[in-house]
């Protein structure tokens, strides 16, 4: 197994793997890594649905709920993301991700890795950024650090709450009414923990992230808007133009992520997600 550093901010691309064939050993190796580079890349993988969601299973339990729209037929775990449409009908969530965010932020216990695998990749665009909240939160300054400690922010699901995340994409008008329940707000560290390395991240998304608990809007918003822009510095963040082929996985708790879109017609960009549960938040 090889391991090659991918950019100065974040990210690992991971030579010699077979994902759906992996002993301990190699889990060791692939986790080690995972812990220090927080997104690792397996090229040229041929994955069916089993093997992605056994080799998912070995970093958490697996995220699945019965309501959640265009999982893959049999398979509740797997989410298609795609902008394949079928008789005018779209086969995959079209625009995953279209704001800065970490997986299921708005959870009591969010999501810890997703796995995302590549079956078909548009000639251009549909690529994904990752920003990296380790180090956003390090290059703070002391000052801020300080009014931050212990403050948490407030995630919400619905867009119709958020006046950062309010675009007329798939589900833009619909929370509830995708998913057939409530869901309920979470309320977060705005400094959050790393559930293994212990190393604090700056635990916030312009997508989830609405409010800060117990303190008014006059002084949460700006506050938020300012935190929001450092988090995103250029430095921080590290580009992914997608093969055929790739398995992508990424630590939650220490990256916030974007999909990029501007898909070229007719591109097709087809995707198979999992995602396992980490922590409650601390
Ligand atoms: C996601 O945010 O889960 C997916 C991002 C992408 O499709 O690029």
């Amino acid at each position: 197994m090889q391991i090659n550093r991918l950019s100065d901010a974040l990210g690992a691309e991971v030579i010699g793997v077979d994902v759906a064939n992996i002993d301990d050993d190699a889990f060791e190796a692939i986790h080690t890594a995972f812990l220090e580079y927080q997104l690792l890349v397996f090229r040229d993988q041929a994955l069916a649905p089993e093997p992605q969601i056994a080799f998912s299973k070995r970093f958490g339990p697996i995220e699945t709920r019965p309501d959640r729209p265009f999982t893959l037929p049999g398979y509740p775990e797997v989410t298609i993301l795609s902008n394949r449409m079928v008789d005018g009908e779209p086969v995959g969530v079209i625009s995953a991700g279209d704001f800065w965010h970490t997986d299921l932020s708005f959870g009591e216990i969010p999501c810890r890795a997703t796995f995302l695998h590549a079956l078909e990749v548009a000639e251009e665009g549909g690529d994904t950024e990752w920003s990296n909240i380790y180090t956003a939160y390090d290059t703070l300054s002391e000052g801020v650090k300080e009014r931050i400690a212990d403050l948490r922010g407030i995630h919400v699901f619905d867009r119709r709450r958020n006046k950062r995340a309010q675009v007329d994409v798939q589900f833009a008008n619909k929370a509830e009414e995708v998913y057939g329940v409530p869901i309920p707000d979470a309320v977060h560290p705005i400094v959050r923990h790393h559930p293994e390395t212990g190393r604090k991240s700056l635990y916030i998304s312009p997508r989830f992230v609405v409010g800060i608990e117990g303190m008014d809007d006059a002084k949460a918003q700006p506050l938020l808007d300012e935190l929001f822009a450092h988090q995103v510095r250029p430095e921080f963040r590290y580009r992914h133009t997608w093969r055929k082929g790739d398995l992508l996985m990424w630590d939650n708790p220490c990256l916030i992520h974007i999909g990029r879109g501007d898909i070229k017609p007719p591109g097709i960009r087809h995707m198979h997600r999992t995602m396992v549960l980490g922590d409650r938040p601390r």
